[in-house]
């Protein structure tokens, strides 16, 4: 992660909470020196006030970067601060659910480049999925600067448009959760079975674990992977029988509830 710019002009995070704190993390282990880092939050926490990063003091003139990491309800309280900030050299990075590339451009100025992002909450161990979109006014260097500091908290990918961005809340936004709820629902399963709840719960977040792993590193794609492990007539064809092709099956309720979320999505941003 190339961070020299970043480290001479100073960075400005706006919101130092679960999101801020670990990207905030990423980069000081990536040898960000704390001494080019402000934050800007009402209740630092404990973890934050060790880190030796500028606190609540008043920020430079034109930082690298201005990160935007509060929440879609506090943005109207929390943007003021950083307004003059805008249109000058500075890059906009946000990465909060819902708040639109033109909210930030009212705010802002239509010339500051901004690049808004979708993380998912695996960003805590690093293993987030971060998919950007910029502005007119983000350059191809904006956009790779982005990138390498949203790696500190997981993968990136880049969209073509802002309105892919509610899709994209359905599915990697919002998704860990319907993960957490596929391993809650298969223990209470194996529970049912007659597995006692702990040994059921270590088999079910094992299995989401390892199958997440392996459809990562493996060649084929995950419904070549099913085909694999499906002998004909066998336990696993057994069940897919009822998950695939029952009324209202995995496909059908996961189309819903993406589509929940997406549509959700636009609402808020309409908000
Ligand atoms: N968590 C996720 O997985 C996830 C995924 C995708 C997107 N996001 C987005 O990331 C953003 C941050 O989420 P989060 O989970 O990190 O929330 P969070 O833990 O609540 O962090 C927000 C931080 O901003 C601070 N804050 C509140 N008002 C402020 C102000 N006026 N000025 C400066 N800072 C202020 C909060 O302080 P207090 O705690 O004192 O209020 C808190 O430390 C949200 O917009 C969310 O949509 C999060």
């Amino acid at each position: 992660m190339d961070m020299s710019r970043v480290a001479e002009q100073g960075l400005v995070l706006l919101g130092c909470g679960k999101m801020g704190s670990a990207m905030l993390a990423g980069w000081l282990d990536h040898g960000l020196p704390a001494a080019s880092v402000w934050v800007i939050d009402p209740y630092p926490s404990d973890w934050l006030k060790a880190q030796g990063v500028n606190i609540n003091t008043p920020v430079p003139e034109a930082p690298a970067v201005v990160l935007v990491a509060v929440k879609p309800q506090m943005m109207g309280a929390a943007l003021p601060a950083i307004q003059a900030l805008g249109g000058g050299g500075s890059l906009f990075i946000s990465v909060a659910a819902g708040t639109s590339i033109a909210t930030f451009e009212d705010v802002l100025g239509a010339g500051t480049p901004i690049v808004r992002a979708m993380p998912n909450t695996p960003a805590a161990i690093r293993q987030g999925i971060t998919a950007v979109i910029g502005n007119s006014h983000t350059s191809d260097i904006n956009l790779e600067l982005a990138e390498n500091l949203l790696t500190a908290i997981g993968e990136t990918v880049r969209l073509e448009s802002e309105s892919q961005m509610d899709a994209v809340t359905g599915l990697s936004g919002s998704g860990p959760a319907y993960v957490f709820h596929l391993i809650e629902t298969l223990a209470a399963a194996g529970e049912a079975q007659g597995l006692p709840h702990e040994l059921a719960m270590r088999l079910a977040k094992s299995t989401v674990a390892g199958a997440g792993a392996l459809a990562m590193a493996a060649d084929e794609d995950p419904s070549q992977l099913r085909v694999n492990v499906t002998s004909p007539n066998g336990t696993t064809q057994a069940a897919l029988e009822v998950l695939m092709h029952a009324e209202e099956g995995f496909p059908d309720l996961l189309h819903r509830a993406v589509k929940a979320a997406a549509d959700r999505s636009k609402e808020l941003s309409r908000e």
